[in-house]
């Protein structure tokens, strides 16, 4: 690992700036996934228990960033952490006089959750002083937010700068996504296989093209699936395309080709004529969608060779919905790769699930907990994937 953790400097008597990815989905003050305050909780723990004062701090939403604003505060996220026990108290803001006074008072084994740093534009627009403003709260940096480590934000690459010399280590998290999703890239016991979804082909197309040469296969669904068949002159009904990708996917298809990677397409599609759990649905023949419907899941046929696919990988990816799997008609394809992928787990294999809209399958699915790993990180796990430099990565180095 080419940074330091947290198991690498002495915590005890410190004050520690946790910087972790604390942006959880929240409805009328009430959260409703905590899985990312949960995955944190083993940093925040390890450096409670160790001596040190910890002032944690996250992102919560995309406020303006003109000051407070109660719908995006911190206070829900404090509560939680109360509730499991905590010795947490919640700021009276992001930075200045009084938050400084307040991370003083601090002793061992107690905890300051700071307001929202998107309340103050300095975070987004990673200005100097308010970086610095971040680092006088503290003497430790600890990272943990991989989930944020995309944006060049001040408390996730800024602020580092501004921290004592060999004070700046990454969290247990941030460990674990690093060694995870880097074993997919990096190290791969083989066949490496990537499951694809997703809407668009151009979300997709940096990652698409890191696997080309690395993976054997990449198996295609969700809508993008159209945009592909269409490029290779098959009629897609009403289907969602990208039109002005058409020359990108028949590029990407040439390139698989040439780098010996299968790009497999759904030979079959769950068709109907709305997006909409009335809607009466039927199977294709084939690859083609007849006029008028639009493909909306994988079909029976291309389940079968994806699940043949699955079970004789050895690494697995998945990243993206096969269809629209919110609705029950069209959330079969999803479902069964998500439980196949599991399966696969049970059996060995090292199957990480790219984050995002695929967590949410794989939650309906109720295969969580039996993946090797699931990412904390939505647009972070995909660019990681698609071989970008993290900003929040790269300062820890
Ligand atoms: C996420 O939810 O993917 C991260 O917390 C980053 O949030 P952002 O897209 O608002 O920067």
């Amino acid at each position: 690992m080419p940074f330091r953790t947290v198991k690498d400097i002495d915590v005890k008597g410190r004050r520690v700036f946790l910087r972790a990815d604390l942006n959880v989905p929240i409805k009328e003050g009430v959260i409703k996934d905590a899985t990312r305050i949960t995955e944190t909780l083993a940093t925040l723990r390890f450096l409670l228990d160790g001596g040190a004062s910890v002032v944690l701090c996250s992102h919560l939403g995309r406020p303006a960033g003109t000051g407070f604003e109660p719908e995006f505060s911190m206070a829900p996220v404090a509560a939680h952490l109360k509730g499991l026990g905590l010795d947490v108290r919640l700021a009276s803001g992001v930075v200045g006089e009084a938050v400084e006074a307040e991370a003083s008072a601090l002793k061992p084994g107690q905890v300051l959750l700071l307001e929202n740093l998107r309340f103050d534009k300095g975070e987004t627009k990673n200005k100097p002083e308010f970086a610095q403003a971040l680092a006088r709260l503290a003497d430790t940096y600890v990272d943990d937010a991989f989930g944020a480590s995309h944006r060049a934000h001040a408390s996730v690459s800024g602020m580092v700068p501004f921290m004592p010399a060999g004070r700046a280590v990454a969290g247990f998290l941030m460990e674990k996504e690093l060694k995870a999703l880097g074993k997919v890239m990096t190290d791969p016991e083989k066949p490496l296989l990537a499951v694809m979804g997703g809407s668009k082909v151009s979300d997709k197309i940096d990652i698409i093209r890191h696997f080309f040469g690395k993976a054997d296969a990449i198996l295609i669904g969700g809508a993008m699936t159209f945009t592909f068949l269409k490029a290779q002159g098959l009629p897609i009904g009403r289907s969602l395309c990208e039109d002005d990708k058409l020359d990108l996917a028949k590029a990407l298809l040439a390139e698989a080709a040439a780098a010996g990677t299968r790009l497999v397409l759904p030979s079959d599609h769950v068709v109907a004529d709305a997006i909409s759990a009335e809607a009466e649905c039927d199977i294709t023949q084939d690859a083609g969608v007849p006029d008028g419907k639009m493909g909306l899941d994988i079909g029976p046929e291309t389940v079968a060779t994806y699940a043949e696919e699955i079970r004789k990988a050895r690494t697995l990816l998945w990243n993206g919905p096969m269809g629209v799997f919110e609705i029950d008609a069209f959330a079969s394809g999803t479902l069964t790769i998500a439980e196949e992928m599991a399966d696969a787990a049970d059996k060995g294999a090292f199957v990480v699930v790219g984050g995002g809209d695929s967590v949410s399958a794989a939650n309906k699915a109720g295969v969580t907990r039996r993946m090797s790993h699931v990412s904390t990180g939505g647009g972070a796990s995909l660019e990681f994937l698609s071989g970008m430099d993290l900003p929040g990565v790269a300062a820890l180095h």
